[in-house]
């Protein structure tokens, strides 16, 4: 019985931190992407350009769960706001990366909120 009472509360819990967590995300596997809905009007900017500039070379998804885990997917680095910078600087090196300092710099911040908003 008791072992029954721990099951049940253990899936209340995970219920709940899955409904809690607040990024929105639409579509699975390669079209898996951050939704639209509920991004502050001063972030609009810097999620279409991400929608644009981040899906060159690999798929959405790899952000997504990089944010949604907190850890980078390919090398498991952890993937927290220093972190995010460190990427945003990596990304914008790499070759025919085809984006300016001011654009990582616009979705740093953007995948920073992400990151807060996640985390509450
Ligand atoms: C020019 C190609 C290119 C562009 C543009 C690009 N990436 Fe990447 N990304 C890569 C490659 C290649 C990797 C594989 C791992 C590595 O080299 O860091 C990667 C890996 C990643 C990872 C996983 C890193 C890890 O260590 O597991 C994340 C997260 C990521 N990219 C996010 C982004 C974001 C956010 C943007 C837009 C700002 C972006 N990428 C734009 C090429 C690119």
């Amino acid at each position: 019985m008791k072992r029954y009472l721990v099951l049940a509360v253990y899936l209340i819990l995970v219920g709940y931190s899955i409904a809690e967590a607040r990024i929105k995300v639409t579509g699975r596997g390669d079209k898996m992407t951050f939704s639209a809905d509920g991004i502050p009007d001063t972030y609009k900017q810097s999620f279409d350009l991400m929608l644009v500039k981040c899906i060159k070379c690999h798929t959405m998804e790899r952000t997504v769960i990089a944010v949604q885990t907190g850890r980078a997917p390919i090398t498991g680095q952890p993937f927290n706001k220093q972190a995010v910078k460190a990427y945003g600087i990596k990304m914008l090196r790499k070759p025919d990366s085809n984006m300016n300092k001011k654009e990582i710099r616009d979705i740093v911040v953007l995948l920073n909120y992400f990151l807060d908003e996640n985390s509450k």
